[in-house]
């Protein structure tokens, strides 16, 4: 059963989102705990002043939002750059000539859909994906919402026992389920896929904040433990962070983008529409090793 996260004297997490104001564009919260929408900006053109705003929109708010937004491949791309060295995924197809670009696609046809089931990307890689920028061109007519969660927060309503439990602890990430997946777009398997041990709970680069970093996705099993104990602790985790508490939910339109920060926050994608398409690309920005 999920946890209302109350305790004796109110809730378990009081969070209290930064509120200072921006200059150069708007910054809508979609709830107090994740997610803002940014206005006021055209990200083919974004000036320093708002770069350095959207930064601080994505670290305060953990997954930010743009709607009508007008960018060719190249634009997607060079504005992914802007926030570092682009990542290429292990497995899934991109767009011709642009093996930064990856296509995400789902049509009547389709027999998967990309990020169903909450994850954060790639985290198999030993230097995981920093940010995933996604731009949707094409949307149902109904569903195909993402929705995204707040791992600091996740960390953050853990008790202090199962904090102590966890500290020190490592995980298993392991990309071997992405044989075969992409088949049906006639992408062949390599002969082996990433995999990684990463700590359970990671300290943010930027923030120095600590984020809950285990994904059903992902992570396998926990390093130095009996493997029954390690599927108990990760079942509680994953039960843990699926809490709607940490939450927020994103219904598309065409030409919107997200930007979420995959070293705190967690994104389940609802395949729902079937038999409509959705359709769009994602641009990947390398990460570090998680400390
Ligand atoms: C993904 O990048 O995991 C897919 C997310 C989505 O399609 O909403």
């Amino acid at each position: 059963m999920q946890s209302s996260l109350r305790s004796f004297s109110g809730p378990r997490i009081k969070y209290t989102p930064e509120d200072s104001p921006y200059d150069s564009i708007t910054v809508d919260k979609l709830t107090p705990i994740i997610g803002g929408e940014i206005g006021g900006v055209d990200l083919r053109e974004p000036s320093n002043r708002q770069m350095d705003e959207i930064h601080r929109a994505l670290a305060e708010n953990l997954v930010i939002f743009f709607r009508d937004q007008h960018l060719s491949p190249e634009q997607h791309l060079d504005f992914g750059r802007k926030f570092g060295d682009l990542h290429v995924h292990p497995a899934a197809p991109s767009e011709p000539s642009h093996p930064e670009l990856m296509v995400i696609h789902a049509d009547k046809d389709s027999f998967r859909a990309n990020g169903e089931g909450w994850h954060s990307d790639v985290s198999c890689d030993p230097e995981p994906p920093m940010g995933s920028i996604l731009y949707i061109r094409k949307c149902p007519p109904r569903g195909g919402d993402t929705l995204f969660a707040n791992m600091y927060a996740a960390y953050e309503a853990l008790s202090d026992r199962m904090k102590q439990y966890l500290e020190g602890l490592t995980a298993r990430h392991n990309g071997e389920h992405y044989r075969g997946q992409y088949a049906n777009y006639g992408v062949k398997d390599k002969e082996s896929y990433p995999f990684a041990d990463h700590p359970i709970v990671r300290t943010h680069p930027v923030t120095g904040k600590k984020a809950l970093y285990v994904n059903q996705g992902f992570t396998r099993y926990i390093n130095g433990v009996p493997r029954d104990e390690s599927n108990g602790i990760l079942r509680y985790l994953y039960e843990h962070m699926a809490n709607p508490l940490f939450q927020c939910r994103f219904r598309w339109q065409e030409n919107y983008i997200a930007f979420w920060d995959n070293r705190c926050v967690q994104h389940h994608a609802m395949w729902d529409y079937w038999p409509h398409t959705r359709s769009g690309n994602r641009v990947t920005v390398k990460g570090t090793k998680p400390v």
